[in-house]
Protein backbone atom coordinates (compact mmCIF):
# COMPACT_ATOMS: atom_id res chain seq x y z
CA UNK A 1 0.00 0.00 0.00
CA UNK A 2 1.31 3.41 -0.92
CA UNK A 3 0.27 6.49 0.76
CA UNK A 4 0.71 10.56 0.51
CA UNK A 5 0.97 12.51 3.27
CA UNK A 6 0.29 15.92 3.77
CA UNK A 7 1.16 18.34 6.52
CA UNK A 8 0.48 21.58 6.44
CA UNK A 9 -0.71 22.36 10.37
CA UNK A 10 2.32 25.72 11.02
CA UNK A 11 4.76 26.90 9.20
CA UNK A 12 5.73 24.12 7.12
CA UNK A 13 4.67 22.69 4.12
CA UNK A 14 5.31 18.81 3.23
CA UNK A 15 4.09 16.25 1.00
CA UNK A 16 5.65 12.54 1.35
CA UNK A 17 5.36 8.95 -0.03
CA UNK A 18 5.31 5.63 2.10
CA UNK A 19 5.22 2.20 1.15
CA UNK A 20 3.97 -0.48 3.58
CA UNK A 21 5.40 -3.69 2.69
CA UNK A 22 6.29 -7.24 4.34
CA UNK A 23 5.82 -5.11 7.49
CA UNK A 24 7.58 -2.49 6.92
CA UNK A 25 7.26 1.16 6.21
CA UNK A 26 9.66 2.17 3.80
CA UNK A 27 9.95 6.03 3.08
CA UNK A 28 9.55 7.35 -0.36
CA UNK A 29 9.94 10.64 -0.57
CA UNK A 30 9.70 13.02 2.21
CA UNK A 31 9.70 16.90 0.87
CA UNK A 32 8.99 20.33 3.39
CA UNK A 33 9.03 23.64 2.29
CA UNK A 34 9.47 25.92 5.56
CA UNK A 35 8.36 29.56 5.75
CA UNK A 36 10.29 29.65 9.43
CA UNK A 37 12.93 32.63 7.84
CA UNK A 38 10.09 34.71 7.34
CA UNK A 39 8.89 34.05 11.25
CA UNK A 40 12.30 34.00 12.95
CA UNK A 41 12.91 38.56 13.21
CA UNK A 42 9.90 38.24 15.02
CA UNK A 43 10.50 35.33 18.07
CA UNK A 44 6.79 33.65 16.80
CA UNK A 45 4.74 32.27 14.04
CA UNK A 46 2.35 34.83 12.15
CA UNK A 47 -0.97 32.97 10.81
CA UNK A 48 -1.24 35.23 8.10
CA UNK A 49 1.91 34.80 6.56
CA UNK A 50 1.97 31.00 7.10
CA UNK A 51 -1.24 30.41 5.78
CA UNK A 52 0.14 32.39 2.69
CA UNK A 53 3.02 30.52 2.24
CA UNK A 54 1.13 27.18 2.48
CA UNK A 55 -0.59 28.03 -0.68
CA UNK A 56 2.40 29.14 -2.43
CA UNK A 57 4.25 25.64 -1.69
CA UNK A 58 1.80 23.36 -1.55
CA UNK A 59 1.89 22.55 -5.13
CA UNK A 60 5.48 22.65 -6.07
CA UNK A 61 5.86 20.73 -2.55
CA UNK A 62 3.29 18.04 -3.96
CA UNK A 63 4.69 17.39 -7.42
CA UNK A 64 8.38 17.29 -5.78
CA UNK A 65 7.04 14.59 -3.77
CA UNK A 66 5.77 12.32 -6.51
CA UNK A 67 8.62 13.11 -8.84
CA UNK A 68 11.14 11.83 -6.49
CA UNK A 69 8.98 8.52 -5.58
CA UNK A 70 7.77 7.50 -9.13
CA UNK A 71 10.34 9.72 -11.68
CA UNK A 72 8.99 12.20 -13.53
CA UNK A 73 5.63 11.79 -15.72
CA UNK A 74 2.65 12.68 -15.94
CA UNK A 75 0.85 13.82 -13.40
CA UNK A 76 -2.30 11.68 -13.95
CA UNK A 77 0.30 8.62 -14.09
CA UNK A 78 2.18 9.82 -10.85
CA UNK A 79 -1.26 9.72 -9.41
CA UNK A 80 -2.44 6.51 -10.25
CA UNK A 81 0.37 5.13 -8.22
CA UNK A 82 -0.86 6.21 -4.83
CA UNK A 83 -3.83 4.42 -2.67
CA UNK A 84 -4.74 6.59 -0.28
CA UNK A 85 -4.00 9.93 0.83
CA UNK A 86 -3.60 11.25 4.28
CA UNK A 87 -3.73 14.78 5.73
CA UNK A 88 -2.90 16.24 9.15
CA UNK A 89 -6.61 17.84 10.54
CA UNK A 90 -5.70 19.32 13.57
CA UNK A 91 -4.37 20.77 16.18
CA UNK A 92 -2.62 23.58 14.56
CA UNK A 93 -2.82 26.98 13.25
CA UNK A 94 -6.42 27.42 11.01
CA UNK A 95 -5.49 28.95 8.13
CA UNK A 96 -2.36 26.56 7.73
CA UNK A 97 -4.71 23.62 8.07
CA UNK A 98 -7.05 24.25 5.67
CA UNK A 99 -4.63 25.02 3.16
CA UNK A 100 -3.52 20.76 3.47
CA UNK A 101 -7.45 19.65 4.06
CA UNK A 102 -8.54 20.90 1.17
CA UNK A 103 -6.16 19.98 -1.13
CA UNK A 104 -6.61 16.74 0.14
CA UNK A 105 -10.08 16.85 -0.01
CA UNK A 106 -9.47 17.93 -3.60
CA UNK A 107 -7.41 15.42 -4.56
CA UNK A 108 -9.63 12.78 -2.62
CA UNK A 109 -12.50 14.20 -5.48
CA UNK A 110 -10.79 14.69 -8.27
CA UNK A 111 -8.73 10.87 -8.06
CA UNK A 112 -11.14 8.99 -5.81
CA UNK A 113 -9.19 7.39 -3.44
CA UNK A 114 -9.67 7.20 0.36
CA UNK A 115 -9.10 10.20 2.40
CA UNK A 116 -7.24 9.41 6.11
CA UNK A 117 -7.37 12.32 8.51
CA UNK A 118 -4.66 12.12 10.76
CA UNK A 119 -3.91 13.94 13.96
CA UNK A 120 -0.56 15.54 13.93
CA UNK A 121 0.11 14.75 17.45
CA UNK A 122 -0.24 10.89 16.89
CA UNK A 123 1.47 11.75 13.24
CA UNK A 124 4.63 12.61 16.01
CA UNK A 125 4.39 9.17 17.46
CA UNK A 126 4.34 7.09 14.05
CA UNK A 127 7.47 9.30 12.86
CA UNK A 128 8.83 5.94 14.67
CA UNK A 129 7.55 3.44 12.76
CA UNK A 130 9.22 4.19 9.65
CA UNK A 131 12.27 2.93 8.18
CA UNK A 132 15.30 4.86 7.46
CA UNK A 133 18.72 3.53 6.28
CA UNK A 134 19.66 3.96 9.87
CA UNK A 135 17.19 1.72 10.36
CA UNK A 136 19.52 -1.38 9.72
CA UNK A 137 20.87 -0.49 13.41
CA UNK A 138 17.69 -1.06 14.82
CA UNK A 139 17.86 -4.39 16.90
CA UNK A 140 14.40 -4.85 18.23
CA UNK A 141 11.01 -4.13 16.86
CA UNK A 142 8.82 -2.15 18.36
CA UNK A 143 6.47 -3.93 20.82
CA UNK A 144 3.20 -2.78 22.82
CA UNK A 145 2.37 -1.93 25.26
CA UNK A 146 4.23 1.31 24.36
CA UNK A 147 5.07 5.01 26.14
CA UNK A 148 4.96 7.65 23.93
CA UNK A 149 6.14 10.98 24.81
CA UNK A 150 5.61 14.05 22.52
CA UNK A 151 8.09 17.04 23.21
CA UNK A 152 7.18 19.58 20.54
CA UNK A 153 6.95 23.57 20.42
CA UNK A 154 3.28 23.16 20.99
CA UNK A 155 3.05 19.84 23.86
CA UNK A 156 4.65 18.00 26.02
CA UNK A 157 2.53 14.93 26.69
CA UNK A 158 2.75 11.67 27.98
CA UNK A 159 0.64 8.45 25.91
CA UNK A 160 0.15 4.97 26.93
CA UNK A 161 0.00 2.88 23.41
CA UNK A 162 -1.85 -0.05 24.20
CA UNK A 163 -1.89 -1.16 20.21
CA UNK A 164 -1.63 1.00 16.78
CA UNK A 165 -4.30 4.02 17.30
CA UNK A 166 -5.10 2.84 20.79
CA UNK A 167 -4.01 5.81 23.15
CA UNK A 168 -4.53 6.89 26.47
CA UNK A 169 -3.40 10.42 27.65
CA UNK A 170 -1.40 9.62 31.03
CA UNK A 171 -0.51 13.32 31.37
CA UNK A 172 0.24 16.79 29.37
CA UNK A 173 1.57 20.09 30.15
CA UNK A 174 -0.45 22.62 32.00
CA UNK A 175 0.89 25.57 30.80
CA UNK A 176 3.85 26.07 28.19
CA UNK A 177 5.42 22.89 26.39
CA UNK A 178 8.92 22.46 26.92
CA UNK A 179 9.97 23.36 23.27
CA UNK A 180 8.39 26.44 23.78
CA UNK A 181 9.91 27.21 27.19
CA UNK A 182 13.57 26.70 25.41
CA UNK A 183 12.17 29.39 22.15
CA UNK A 184 10.96 31.83 24.92
CA UNK A 185 14.14 31.27 26.85
CA UNK A 186 16.27 31.60 23.84
CA UNK A 187 14.50 34.80 23.07
CA UNK A 188 15.22 36.67 26.05
CA UNK A 189 18.88 35.64 25.24
CA UNK A 190 18.22 37.48 21.61
CA UNK A 191 18.37 34.73 19.53
CA UNK A 192 14.95 33.76 17.21
CA UNK A 193 12.67 30.73 17.15
CA UNK A 194 13.49 28.10 17.15
CA UNK A 195 15.20 28.54 20.41
CA UNK A 196 15.87 24.66 20.77
CA UNK A 197 18.98 23.73 19.33
CA UNK A 198 20.30 27.15 20.20
CA UNK A 199 19.70 26.46 23.99
CA UNK A 200 21.46 22.71 22.91
CA UNK A 201 24.16 23.93 21.06
CA UNK A 202 25.32 26.68 24.18
CA UNK A 203 24.57 24.04 26.76
CA UNK A 204 27.21 21.96 25.76
CA UNK A 205 29.95 24.25 27.27
CA UNK A 206 27.93 24.88 30.05
CA UNK A 207 27.36 23.39 33.33
CA UNK A 208 24.28 21.60 34.20
CA UNK A 209 24.29 21.82 38.08
CA UNK A 210 25.59 25.38 38.55
CA UNK A 211 22.59 26.86 38.85
CA UNK A 212 19.64 25.55 40.98
CA UNK A 213 16.62 25.80 38.72
CA UNK A 214 12.96 24.61 39.78
CA UNK A 215 11.82 20.48 38.58
CA UNK A 216 8.50 22.22 38.04
CA UNK A 217 5.71 19.45 39.41
CA UNK A 218 8.59 16.66 39.65
CA UNK A 219 7.20 15.31 42.62
CA UNK A 220 3.48 15.03 41.79
CA UNK A 221 1.51 12.00 41.57
CA UNK A 222 0.81 12.42 38.17
CA UNK A 223 1.70 12.72 34.60
CA UNK A 224 1.03 16.75 34.03
CA UNK A 225 4.14 18.87 33.26
CA UNK A 226 4.59 22.77 33.67
CA UNK A 227 7.35 24.94 32.43
CA UNK A 228 5.93 28.61 32.56
CA UNK A 229 7.35 28.71 36.12
CA UNK A 230 11.08 28.04 34.62
CA UNK A 231 10.72 30.46 32.02
CA UNK A 232 10.12 33.21 34.69
CA UNK A 233 12.73 31.71 36.77
CA UNK A 234 15.17 31.75 33.53
CA UNK A 235 14.70 35.45 33.28
CA UNK A 236 14.92 36.20 37.26
CA UNK A 237 18.47 34.15 37.22
CA UNK A 238 19.46 36.13 34.06
CA UNK A 239 18.88 39.60 35.18
CA UNK A 240 20.82 39.29 38.06
CA UNK A 241 23.65 38.19 36.39
CA UNK A 242 23.26 40.99 33.94
CA UNK A 243 22.12 43.78 35.58
CA UNK A 244 21.48 45.31 31.96
CA UNK A 245 17.87 43.48 32.11
CA UNK A 246 16.90 45.49 35.23
CA UNK A 247 14.47 47.95 34.85
CA UNK A 248 14.56 51.30 33.85
CA UNK A 249 16.94 50.17 30.87
CA UNK A 250 16.00 51.65 27.75
CA UNK A 251 14.62 48.62 24.98
CA UNK A 252 18.08 49.53 22.71
CA UNK A 253 20.46 48.55 25.56
CA UNK A 254 18.81 45.16 25.80
CA UNK A 255 18.84 44.86 22.41
CA UNK A 256 22.25 45.76 22.46
CA UNK A 257 23.06 43.17 24.94
CA UNK A 258 21.32 40.24 23.06
CA UNK A 259 23.38 40.87 20.26
CA UNK A 260 26.43 40.37 22.00
CA UNK A 261 25.44 37.32 23.10
CA UNK A 262 24.37 36.33 20.30
CA UNK A 263 27.49 37.65 18.36
CA UNK A 264 29.36 36.06 21.08
CA UNK A 265 30.51 39.49 22.17
CA UNK A 266 30.81 39.18 25.89
CA UNK A 267 33.48 38.63 28.32
CA UNK A 268 35.14 34.97 29.37
CA UNK A 269 33.14 35.25 32.54
CA UNK A 270 29.70 36.55 30.93
CA UNK A 271 29.73 33.35 28.34
CA UNK A 272 30.68 31.11 30.48
CA UNK A 273 26.93 32.21 32.61
CA UNK A 274 25.02 31.98 29.67
CA UNK A 275 26.12 28.45 28.43
CA UNK A 276 25.80 27.70 32.27
CA UNK A 277 22.12 29.40 32.45
CA UNK A 278 21.15 27.12 29.59
CA UNK A 279 23.00 23.76 30.38
CA UNK A 280 21.06 24.46 34.01
CA UNK A 281 17.73 25.19 31.74
CA UNK A 282 17.91 21.79 29.87
CA UNK A 283 18.67 19.81 32.85
CA UNK A 284 15.86 20.90 35.29
CA UNK A 285 13.28 20.66 31.86
CA UNK A 286 15.05 16.93 30.91
CA UNK A 287 15.36 15.63 34.82
CA UNK A 288 11.52 16.61 34.97
CA UNK A 289 10.70 14.82 31.39
CA UNK A 290 12.93 11.52 32.44
CA UNK A 291 11.55 10.70 35.99
CA UNK A 292 7.72 11.28 34.92
CA UNK A 293 8.89 8.91 32.00
CA UNK A 294 10.92 5.99 33.90
CA UNK A 295 7.64 6.61 36.31
CA UNK A 296 5.13 5.64 34.00
CA UNK A 297 7.43 2.85 32.46
CA UNK A 298 7.31 1.20 35.79
CA UNK A 299 3.29 1.76 36.45
CA UNK A 300 2.45 0.50 33.15
CA UNK A 301 5.46 -2.22 32.60
CA UNK A 302 5.63 -1.11 28.89
CA UNK A 303 8.45 -2.54 26.40
CA UNK A 304 9.08 -0.07 24.43
CA UNK A 305 9.25 3.83 24.64
CA UNK A 306 8.69 6.32 21.99
CA UNK A 307 10.11 9.91 21.55
CA UNK A 308 8.97 11.95 19.26
CA UNK A 309 8.27 16.07 18.21
CA UNK A 310 11.10 18.52 18.27
CA UNK A 311 12.27 18.14 21.16
CA UNK A 312 13.53 14.73 20.45
CA UNK A 313 16.16 15.78 18.02
CA UNK A 314 18.32 16.73 21.02
CA UNK A 315 20.90 15.01 21.58
CA UNK A 316 21.53 15.05 25.47
CA UNK A 317 17.86 14.45 25.97
CA UNK A 318 18.31 10.97 23.82
CA UNK A 319 21.90 10.01 25.31
CA UNK A 320 19.92 10.79 29.01
CA UNK A 321 17.18 8.82 28.13
CA UNK A 322 18.76 5.89 26.80
CA UNK A 323 20.87 6.05 30.16
CA UNK A 324 17.62 5.65 31.94
CA UNK A 325 16.22 2.72 29.77
CA UNK A 326 18.98 0.47 30.46
CA UNK A 327 17.76 0.41 33.95
CA UNK A 328 15.02 -1.06 32.81
CA UNK A 329 15.56 -4.65 31.06
CA UNK A 330 12.53 -5.67 29.18
CA UNK A 331 11.82 -2.04 27.79
CA UNK A 332 13.21 -0.66 24.18
CA UNK A 333 13.72 2.88 22.95
CA UNK A 334 12.99 4.39 20.17
CA UNK A 335 13.37 8.04 18.19
CA UNK A 336 12.78 9.08 14.69
CA UNK A 337 16.02 10.15 12.72
CA UNK A 338 16.25 13.78 13.11
CA UNK A 339 14.34 15.21 10.12
CA UNK A 340 11.28 13.16 11.29
CA UNK A 341 11.64 14.65 14.69
CA UNK A 342 10.25 18.23 13.35
CA UNK A 343 7.19 18.65 11.37
CA UNK A 344 7.15 16.49 8.29
CA UNK A 345 4.23 14.40 6.08
CA UNK A 346 5.98 10.75 6.45
CA UNK A 347 4.79 10.79 9.71
CA UNK A 348 1.22 11.30 8.63
CA UNK A 349 1.37 9.12 6.24
CA UNK A 350 2.73 6.75 8.96
CA UNK A 351 -0.38 7.11 10.81
CA UNK A 352 -2.73 6.45 7.99
CA UNK A 353 -0.99 3.22 7.38
CA UNK A 354 -1.19 2.07 10.47
CA UNK A 355 -4.17 3.10 12.50
CA UNK A 356 -5.67 5.27 9.62
CA UNK A 357 -9.44 4.82 8.77
CA UNK A 358 -10.33 6.71 5.36
CA UNK A 359 -13.30 9.17 6.36
CA UNK A 360 -15.14 10.51 3.31
CA UNK A 361 -13.95 13.72 2.19
CA UNK A 362 -17.31 15.31 2.41
CA UNK A 363 -17.21 14.82 6.39
CA UNK A 364 -13.88 16.23 7.23
CA UNK A 365 -12.93 19.91 8.67
CA UNK A 366 -10.09 21.16 9.95
CA UNK A 367 -9.89 21.18 13.69
CA UNK A 368 -7.17 23.36 15.37
CA UNK A 369 -8.12 22.87 18.64
CA UNK A 370 -7.87 18.66 17.91
CA UNK A 371 -6.50 16.94 21.38
CA UNK A 372 -5.64 13.22 21.56
CA UNK A 373 -8.73 12.10 23.12
CA UNK A 374 -10.62 13.06 20.22
CA UNK A 375 -8.43 11.22 17.42
O1 LIG B 1 7.59 19.25 16.43
P1 LIG B 1 8.01 20.62 16.06
O2 LIG B 1 8.83 20.81 14.81
O3 LIG B 1 6.81 21.59 15.91
C1 LIG B 1 5.68 21.55 16.74
O4 LIG B 1 4.76 20.74 16.42
O5 LIG B 1 5.72 22.30 17.74
O6 LIG B 1 8.84 21.17 17.32
C2 LIG B 1 9.43 22.42 17.36
C3 LIG B 1 10.12 22.60 18.71
C4 LIG B 1 10.64 24.01 18.95
O7 LIG B 1 10.23 24.42 20.23
C5 LIG B 1 12.16 23.85 18.87
O8 LIG B 1 12.84 24.79 19.66
C6 LIG B 1 12.34 22.44 19.37
O9 LIG B 1 11.25 21.71 18.83
N1 LIG B 1 13.60 21.82 18.91
C7 LIG B 1 14.59 21.44 19.74
C8 LIG B 1 15.62 20.91 18.90
N2 LIG B 1 15.21 20.99 17.62
C9 LIG B 1 13.96 21.55 17.64
N3 LIG B 1 14.70 21.49 21.06
C10 LIG B 1 15.84 21.03 21.62
N4 LIG B 1 16.87 20.53 20.92
C11 LIG B 1 16.83 20.44 19.57
N5 LIG B 1 17.85 19.94 18.88
ZN1 LIG C 1 4.67 19.13 15.31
Amino acid sequence: MTILGIETSCDETAAAIVEKKDGKLLLRSNIISSSLDLHAETGGIIPEIAARKQIEFIHPVLQKALEESFGKGKTSELFSQIDAIAVTYGPGLIGSLLVGVETAKTLSLALNKPLIPVNHMVGHIYANFIDTAEESIRKEQIQFPALALVVSGGHTDLLLMKAHGEFQLLGGTRDDAAGECFDKCARLLGYNYPGGPKIAQLATKGDPKHIPFPRPMLGSHDYDFSFSGLKTAFLNETKKHFPILRNNISPNEKIGWQQAVVENNLTPKEKQTIYDLCASLEDAIFTVLIKKLSKAAKEYTVQSILLSGGVAADKKLRERLGAMVEQLPDTNLFFPTKKLCTDNAAMIAAAAAYAGKPVPWENITADPELYFDEN
